[in-house]
């Protein structure tokens, strides 16, 4: 009896997500017209599904004959889209194109043989000059380029509340300089009242602020270490991080475990936190409440991280077996091109990957993030596919998730040594 309960619900849940991924412009293609192309992504909801529908909307005046098929997952950061995309490329199964981040998590699927070889696409629609070279490095592997950059994103960056700062006297228009000083602030704003001026979410969210941490406390290079081995995960830098970051979740809200980014900026859009340290995906949500950016709210790097871009790009792939290959190339290549660029761009709070881009065409944030871009230190991303395998990325994460929950120093430290470790 109880069996057939689960299975009548899960049968229902599968209809409702085949439901859903049939929603396209032009109706619902059988599954042999070529015509069509199934896109994968974590953008299903809120801010970010407004940017995937930008992009969306572009693709259908490029290529009025082809049927967008959705089949985003949601979860932020992909948070439960990478699991569900391993199971269908497990399963021979894929989607024609699938979101991955530009960095070691596409090197993940490009040592597993699921990535087609995009060189000859790139050569033939001179993409070689579109992309800078860091970031064509970061898609290159063995000398074949396998997927194409829609954006590039920030996860360094620190989202202010302009009132709230201002009626504990702060200035909202001045970053403190490093994380004691910043803590200094936060413990202004938490006895002016604000009792969780930081506004904090889900693991991945963790991750990302431990990773601004790890950037202030050791700076670029130190932090650029301990991707390629020559920072040790157990040096003094690493442990003043370990001792930042657990006096920064003393500021946070208690009940960020169940928050995705979403909901943790909303608490800063409610004037509920003084600041939220996310990727600038959260740009979006700002516009999209109908914030004014230096007005009601403002954006820094964190503190600490001035003069360095913490960098991750999202990128789509051609996977093998695609079913849809023709209609999946015309997919990659509006995202190419800089009108697809442009409209998503402006939509999602990142920066346009290609090169060509005219920054007064965009927001004051985005110009901010452009002229960063041109002039800091890159960094990659650890929480979003830049820095670190899928594997490691995923060790270390469990492992600052725990640390929220337990709060012990020590067993972070040596979760931290044994997950480089791991990698051999
Ligand atoms: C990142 C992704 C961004 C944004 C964010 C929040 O991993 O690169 O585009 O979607 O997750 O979901």
């Amino acid at each position: 009896m109880r069996s057939r309960r689960v299975s009548v619900i899960a049968g229902a849940a599968i209809l409702g997500l085949a439901l859903a991924g049939c929603s396209t412009a032009s109706g619902s293609p059988s599954a042999d017209d070529p015509n069509q192309v199934e896109v994968f992504t974590w953008w299903a909801a809120g801010s970010e599904k407004v940017g995937l529908d930008a992009l969306v909307d572009v693709f259908a005046e490029q290529y009025p004959d082809v049927a967008f098929s959705n089949a985003a997952v949601a979860g932020g950061a992909g948070s439960n889209a990478k699991a569900a995309l391993a199971s269908r490329l497990e399963a021979d199964n894929p989607p024609d194109t699938f979101q991955a981040h530009a960095g070691a998590e596409l090197n993940d699927y490009i040592e597993a043989g699921q990535l087609q070889d995009l060189t000859s696409f790139y050569e033939d629609n001179g993409l070689y000059e579109s992309f800078p070279d860091t970031l064509i490095e970061q898609l290159t592997a063995d000398g074949a380029i396998y997927s194409v950059p829609s954006n590039i994103h920030r996860a360094n960056v620190t989202w202010v509340n302009v009132e709230v700062l201002e009626s504990a006297g702060i200035d909202p228009t001045v970053a403190p300089d490093s994380i004691d000083a910043w803590i200094d602030d936060l413990t202004t704003l938490q006895e002016s009242g604000v009792s969780a001026p930081l506004a904090l979410g889900t693991e991945w969210t963790q991750m990302q602020l431990f990773e601004n941490v790890l950037i202030a406390d050791l700076g670029a290079e130190g932090y650029s270490g301990l991707w390629d081995g020559t920072t040790e995960w157990d040096s003094a830098g690493v442990q003043t991080a370990i001792g930042h970051y657990g006096e920064l979740l003393e500021f946070t809200n208690s009940d960020y475990a169940g928050l995705d980014w979403d909901a943790a900026t909303q608490i800063l859009l409610d004037g509920n936190a003084a600041y939220n340290v996310m990727g600038d995906w959260a740009e979006a949500a700002f516009v999209q409440a109908g914030q004014t950016y230096g007005t009601e709210y403002t954006t820094w790097a964190t503190p600490g991280t001035e003069g360095i871009f913490d960098f991750l790009a999202d990128s789509f792939t051609l996977a093998v077996g695609a079913p849809h290959e023709a209609a999946a190339i015309s997919w990659l290549t509006t995202i190419s091109s800089a009108e697809g660029q442009k409209a998503f761009n402006i939509a999602k709070g990142s920066i346009p990957a290609r090169t060509d881009a005219v920054a007064t065409d965009y927001p004051e944030y985005q110009q901010t993030a452009m002229a960063s871009f041109q002039e800091d230190t890159i960094v990659s991303s650890l929480a979003h596919g830049s820095a670190a395998s899928v594997s490691w990325s995923a060790d270390l994460s469990s492992a600052i998730g725990k640390f929220g929950a337990d709060r012990n120093a020590d067993e972070l430290l040596t979760a931290l040594v044994a997950a480089a470790a791991a990698q051999g």
